[in-house]
């Protein structure tokens, strides 16, 4: 399966950090933040991977991150996001990579503690449509919450006032090639961009998305809070090494 990586996006909510570079240069810790989805990525096995980048520094993240090969990778490549259109939107830029197979997409600010081999390939064996991971967390209004009856997801709020529960969608996203088709049929949210769950609630309709809860910490660092999260959380993982 080939893995896609979205770092676009222009890190307004992060601003004066982001000024002058893209958020997911940013140190976490003792590395940039693109390393931690990317090596997430390869430790669970995927060699061919996608970054999409965007705004006025996408040329630092090849020289950063070269050709992959110090990752473990066997192909990398890049595309450029236009403008900060939202998740799906970008997500659009690696129909042509994906090349009719199935994907892994992980967003360039999520962080997470273990390994996530054993949910893709999960998905590897389910026949089609997709598959996402949740966790519970103590302020589900900042992110796309699951609603859940009878353990099935019946549908996704993207940052509610009210959340009908406290498990956050994460960055993980895993679909078939069908994701392309049901992106170009999206219309702008209110806050003007292609949301991921609008995407992903397409899935929960037709019967066709399977859930996981991810095991281990999980943060995203979209935020000052949120990146000095991340930092914490890092740093005392390679303490318990
Ligand atoms: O972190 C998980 C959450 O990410 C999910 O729970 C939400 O459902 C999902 O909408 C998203 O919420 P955020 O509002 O936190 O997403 P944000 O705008 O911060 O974008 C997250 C990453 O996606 C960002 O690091 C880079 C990528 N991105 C985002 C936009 C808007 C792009 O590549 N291009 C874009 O235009």
């Amino acid at each position: 399966m080939k893995g896609v990586i979205l770092a676009g996006g222009l890190g307004s909510r992060l601003f004066p950090l982001t000024k002058v570079t893209n958020k997911h240069l940013l140190p976490v810790y003792d590395k940039p933040m693109i390393y931690y989805p990317l090596e997430t990525l390869v430790q669970a096995g995927i060699k061919d991977i996608m970054v999409i980048t965007g705004g006025t520094s996408s040329g630092d993240f090849m020289r950063l991150l070269e050709n992959g090969k110090d990752f473990g990778l066997e192909h990398l490549t890049y595309a450029y996001q236009e403008g900060e259109k939202g998740i799906a939107h970008a997500l659009a830029l690696a129909e042509h990579f994906a090349a009719g197979g199935k994907v892994v997409v992980m967003l360039g600010d999520n962080i997470i503690e273990k390994d996530i081999r054993s949910q893709i390939d999960t998905f590897s064996k389910q026949e089609k449509g997709a598959r996402i991971l949740l966790k519970e967390v103590d302020n589900p209004q900042r992110f796309g919450v699951a609603e859940i009856r009878n353990n099935k997801i019946i549908r996704i709020i993207e940052k509610p006032a009210s959340p009908p529960s406290k498990l956050a969608v994460i960055g993980i996203y895993m679909y078939d090639n069908q994701v392309f088709d049901f992106i170009k049929t999206l219309k702008p949210s209110a806050r003007g961009e292609l949301e991921i769950t609008d995407v992903n609630n397409r899935y929960i309709e037709k019967g066709e998305m399977s859930f996981g809860i991810l095991d281990g910490w999980w943060t995203d660092a979209g935020t000052f809070e949120s990146l000095l999260r991340a930092n914490i959380l890092v740093a005392k993982q390679r303490s318990m090494r």
